[in-house]
């Protein structure tokens, strides 16, 4: 059984239902996820890029002052990326940019444009999983190495699979290296509650792409009209959760399991978690994993952070 068909099924059989955010991103999802990126109320992309520029000097002042790696979990568009990239190679400073993305096809994307803008830049694409990625650099290079993880991803993992997440990344690193996270702060819990349930839609769609998804692999029969995405965020754990509510007591047929799955009305599926932190819950973080934070970087209106972490 693949694992999205394997995933699935566990989620469905669950006393509280859920599926995985990890399966959002086909390429309908992919292109959804960037309209969110533009939207109004989904203030993260916007505030972090902000960061960036705001603290470019003082953020490239932190990385290693001879020759380094800069690596990046999940290559993206690179939008981000770029404002530290052309600090650095206006500094002229010595290091390779290796964005590390499971996909081939968003490396060929990101190489196309960042070379037509940076044609200095040493770009070293890695088409692996993450810590496949980081095993291979440790082993090719005695550099130092600045990781980045931006865009409040780690935000995306469920509260019992951070532990093992940080756990792995912490002993992927060498002592002195550094983190670069990007994290959405515990803020007015309105501004949370809209960025996640945006008026025009492409939020609740991004949620139901994972049921179309399904009817599509999976041989599922999902009716979407029978669902409606709903959101939560709960002050004291940080969690913006989203789910997709049964209107109508419904069976769920999988072709690919060749099982059912009874749903009742108002019973919730959960899809996607995702968390915000508090500078003090950044810090247990880092502490609890082998790291000291040694820098917060922030936009003009504290909704966001970029801090640096240092591999002890
Ligand atoms: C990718 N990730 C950090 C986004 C988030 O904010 O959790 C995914 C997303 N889900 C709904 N809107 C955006």
């Amino acid at each position: 059984m693949n694992s999205f068909l394997n995933d699935t099924v566990q989620g469905l059989r669950a006393a509280d239902k859920y599926l995985l955010s990890k399966y959002f991103y086909d390429e309908a999802g992919d292109r959804l996820f960037q309209q969110i990126m533009n939207l109004e109320e989904y203030y993260l992309s916007r505030a972090e890029r902000e960061v960036f520029e705001l603290n470019r000097k003082a953020i490239c002042d932190h990385f290693p002052s001879e020759g380094f790696r800069l690596a990046e979990l999940g290559a993206g568009d690179g939008v981000k990326t770029l404002v530290l990239l052309e600090e650095l190679i206006k500094q002229k400073r010595n290091f390779t940019y290796n964005p590390i993305d499971i996909s081939g096809n968003a490396l060929d994307l990101l190489a196309a444009n960042l070379k037509a803008k940076l044609p200095d830049l040493a770009f070293e694409g890695m088409e692996a999983e993450y810590f496949e990625a980081l095993q291979k650099l440790s082993t090719q290079t005695d550099q130092p190495l600045v990781l980045l993880f931006l865009g409040s991803n780690i935000g995306n993992f469920r509260r019992d699979n951070v532990d093992v997440f940080m756990d792995k990344l912490s002993s992927s690193l060498r002592r002195g290296d550094q983190l670069l996270i990007g994290v959405d702060l515990k803020k007015n819990p309105n501004l949370i509650l809209g960025a996640y349930n945006d008026s025009r839609g492409v939020t609740a769609a991004f949620n139901f792409n994972i049921l179309k998804r399904i009817n599509r692999e999976l041989d599922g029969n999902f009716d979407l009209s029978k669902f409606r995405h709903y959101n939560t965020y709960d002050p004291h754990t940080g969690e913006s959760r989203s789910f997709l509510i049964s209107l109508a007591d419904q069976e769920i047929h999988l072709g690919a399991a060749q099982e059912s799955f009874t749903i009742n009305a108002f019973e919730a599926i959960h899809t996607e978690t995702s968390r915000k932190y508090s500078k003090a819950d950044l810090k247990d973080l880092a502490e609890k994993h082998g790291f000291k934070v040694s820098a917060d970087f922030r936009d003009g209106s504290n909704l966001f952070t970029d801090q640096i972490w240092e591999r002890l």
